[in-house]
C-alpha cells in the first residue's frame, strides 16, 4: 500500500476544505511528491506544522500495520523470515536516541532472494542484525526458520548464528592473525567435520570465490575485494539456510561482482537457500525475486 499517496490525498483534501490562503488547489496535479507538499506546508505554516504532518504519517502507518496484523495478514506460517512490529531504538549516552527501525513487518518465504536498498543510515544493516540474532530488538517479534529468537537460550542462539544463518558483513570481520583458509575453516569448528575436512571445504569455497592463489595470505595482505570474498566463503561454509549479505559486492570490480552474483544465484538454486542482500548494485537487484526499499527505518 502506498501510504505516502494516501496521506497526500488527505492533506490535499484538508487544505481544500479549509480553503487555505495562498494554496492553489488547481495546481495540485503539478505537485509530484508528498515531500514537496510538506515543504510548502512548512514554508507557509512553519517547521512545527511539518513535524505534525510527519507524526500523522507515522501514526497512520503504525495503525494500518497493526490492523493488518490483527486481521492475521502477517501470519504467514510458511515464511522462513517473519518480522512483526519490529522496532529498534539505539540509545547511546549523551546522544539523542535513534529510531533505526520502526514497526517493520516482513515475510520472506524459503528460497526467496530479496534485495534491500535504501539510503545510508536508513536501517539496512540494523535490519540484517536483528534477523541474524546479532542484536536484540526494542520491540516486536522476529521469527527465523520457524523459531522465535526471543525464546531461544544462549546456546541455541550461538548455534543459530553459526549454523542456520551465514553473514557477509559490510566490514568483513575477518580475524587478522588467521590466513584466508583458516578464517573460513574456523567457521566449521563446531561441526562434526575433522580438521582435514574443514580445510578442504574451506579451500573449495575459496576456489569458488576465485581466491585459490591467496589461501595462505593474512587479511592484511589482501585487498578489500579479496577480504570481502573470504568473508563470502566463510558465510557459505556451513550450508546456512539463510544468507544475509551486507553490500557484498561493495568493494568488488564489476567482473568479480558478477562472479559473486552468479555464485549466490547457484547456491540459491542448488540448495534452496534464502538470500537477503543489501545492495546498491542493480545487477544483484535484478537477479532477486523482489526488492525491499527502506527509508527512515521503514519498508516503503
Ligand atoms: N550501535 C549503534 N548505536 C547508535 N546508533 C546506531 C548504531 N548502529 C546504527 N545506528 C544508527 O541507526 C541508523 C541506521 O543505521 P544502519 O542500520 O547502519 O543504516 P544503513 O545500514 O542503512 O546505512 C543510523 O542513523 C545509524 O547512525
Ligand atoms: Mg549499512
Amino acid at each position: 500500500m502506498n501510504e505516502g499517496k494516501k496521506s497526500k490525498k488527505q492533506i490535499e483534501s484538508t487544505l481544500e476544505e479549509r480553503g487555505s490562503p495562498g494554496y492553489d488547489t488547481d495546481s495540485l496535479e503539478n505537485i509530484p511528491s508528498i515531500e514537496q507538499l510538506k515543504k510548502r506546508v512548512s514554508d507557509q505554516f512553519g517547521e512545527e506544522a511539518r513535524l505534525i504532518l510527519d507524526s500523522i504519517d507515522e501514526v497512520e502507518g503504525i495503525i494500518l500495520r497493526r490492523e493488518a496484523r490483527e486481521k492475521g495478514e502477517f501470519d504467514d506460517s510458511k515464511a522462513i523470515i517473519h518480522l512483526s512490529g519490529l522496532s529498534k531504538k539505539y540509545q547511546s549516552t549523551g546522544m539523542s536516541p535513534v529510531d533505526a527501525l520502526k514497526e517493520v513487518d516482513l515475510s520472506i518465504v524459503e528460497g526467496e532472494m530479496v534485495a534491500v536498498i535504501g539510503p545510508s543510515g536508513s536501517g539496512k544493516s540494523t535490519l540484517l542484525q536483528m534477523m541474524g540474532a546479532l542484536d536484540i530488538p526494542t520491540s516486536g517479534a522476529v521469527r527465523i526458520n520457524f523459531q522465535e529468537l526471543s525464546e531461544m537460550n544462549s546456546k541455541q542462539l550461538t548455534e543459530f548464528r553459526s549454523q542456520t544463518v551465514g553473514f557477509v558483513f559490510q566490514k568483513f570481520n575477518l580475524i587478522p592473525n588467521l590466513t584466508a583458509l583458516e578464517n573460513v575453516s574456523i567457521a566449521m569448528e563446531s561441526t562434526k567435520m575433522n580438521r582435514q575436512e574443514r580445510r578442504s571445504r574451506a579451500a573449495e569455497l575459496l576456489k569458488q570465490v576465485g581466491l585459490n592463489e591467496r589461501m595462505s595470505h593474512l587479511p592484511g595482505q589482501l585487498s578489500g575485494g579479496e577480504q570481502q570474498r573470504v568473508s563470502i566463503a566463510r558465510a557459505l561454509a556451513n550450508h546456512p539456510k539463510i544468507i544475509y549479505a551486507d553490500e557484498p559486492t561493495g568493494s568488488l570490480d564489476s567482473r568479480t561482482s558478477k562472479r559473486i552474483i552468479s555464485l549466490f544465484d547457484k547456491i540459491r538454486r542448488d540448495f534452496g537457500t534464502t538470500i537477503i542482500v543489501v545492495t546498491h548494485n542493480n545487477l544483484i537487484a535484478k537477479k532477486c525475486d523482489r526488492t525491499l526499499k527502506i527509508k527512515d527505518g521503514r519498508i516503503i
